[in-house]
């Protein structure tokens, strides 16, 4: 299976699809996990460092023994660590867990209202040393976005946020698309709230796919990089099994309607 990749605003690849790895409590699941999507082609691994894992990613990278410039892995700073000396020592913290020189997409977790503008500045810091290959924001709406552009040297290559259909916002696409930044969803599958929703089911029996599948597939159709989270081999594999298919562009309206805010995470829209 190949994975489409796309290109972000200073030229680097990123795959369109990965794995999210948050919050599965088991010992050596998340390593097991990234081992079994690397063999299924997942290229693409999101973590962070209040996940707790990204030793298991190091491990599970080690053990695939794929080259270094095949893997794309993601991680973030956490809020506690925000702060121009905080978010550089918060860095070298992750990237010595991972066993990486370079990391290939640093993000700002969350917009930490005190402290979000020198966050941003560590990270074109990190950046301009060659120690991520692109730096970008998590959970920004436009209001965080357009107070991050009064600062910055240099525009986030990903904005990552929650993507379903179920809070589809159109306008943050927008804004993303017209400043050149590439839209990453997290909770594709809303955490499986959403699978026996009647509209849902009906839609993925037409594909002859899972309720899982067409969400993916809905994420990618909108161009917007997803990261499904599971910790299950066959999980996995069909989660990566959405090439195969395409929603028309009716059904892909239709599912632009299921809009009702449910969400996994805070509103952006309620930080300031
Ligand atoms: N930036 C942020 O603030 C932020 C916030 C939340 C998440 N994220 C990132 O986004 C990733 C994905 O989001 P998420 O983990 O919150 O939610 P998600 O991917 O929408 O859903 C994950 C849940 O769905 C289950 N699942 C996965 N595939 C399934 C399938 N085919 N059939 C049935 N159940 C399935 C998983 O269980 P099993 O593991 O047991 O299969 C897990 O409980 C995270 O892991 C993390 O990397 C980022």
């Amino acid at each position: 299976m190949t994975i489409p990749n796309v290109t972000l605003n200073n030229g680097i690849e990123m795959p369109l699809l990965g794995l999210g790895v948050y919050a599965p409590t088991q010992h050596n699941e998340v390593q097991q996990a990234v081992e079994y999507a690397l063999e299924a082609g997942c290229r693409l691994i999101d973590t962070a460092s209040s996940y707790g894992n990204e030793r298991e990613i190091a491990a599970a990278l080690q053990s695939a023994g794929l080259p270094r410039q095949e893997v794309f892995i993601t991680t973030k700073v956490w809020n506690d660590d925000q702060g121009y000396e905080r978010t550089l020592h918060a860095f070298d913290r992750s990237l010595d867990r991972l066993q990486l020189d370079v990391v290939d997409l640093y993000l700002i977790h969350w917009p930490v209202q005190e402290r979000r503008r020198e966050t941003w500045r560590a990270l074109e810091k990190i950046y301009a040393d060659g120690r991520a290959r692109a730096i970008g924001v998590s959970n920004y709406y436009s209001p965080h976005l357009d107070e991050l552009f009064q600062q910055a040297s240099i525009t986030p290559a990903v904005n990552q946020f929650e993507f379903s259909p179920y809070c589809y916002l159109p306008d943050v696409l927008t804004y993303c698309r017209q400043k050149n930044i590439q839209p990453e969803g997290y909770a594709p599958l809303v955490r499986g709230e959403k699978q026996n929703d009647p509209r849902l089911v009906t839609l993925a029996e037409k594909y002859g796919k899972s309720t899982y599948q067409l969400l993916v597939r809905w994420s990618l159709q909108h161009n917007v990089v997803t990261i499904p989270k599971s910790v299950k081999r066959d999980r996995i594999q069909e989660n990566f099994d959405v090439f195969d298919f395409v929603i028309t562009d009716d059904d892909m309206a239709l599912l632009n309607t299921f809009y009702d805010n449910t969400r996994v995470a805070p509103d952006p829209r309620e930080i300031l």
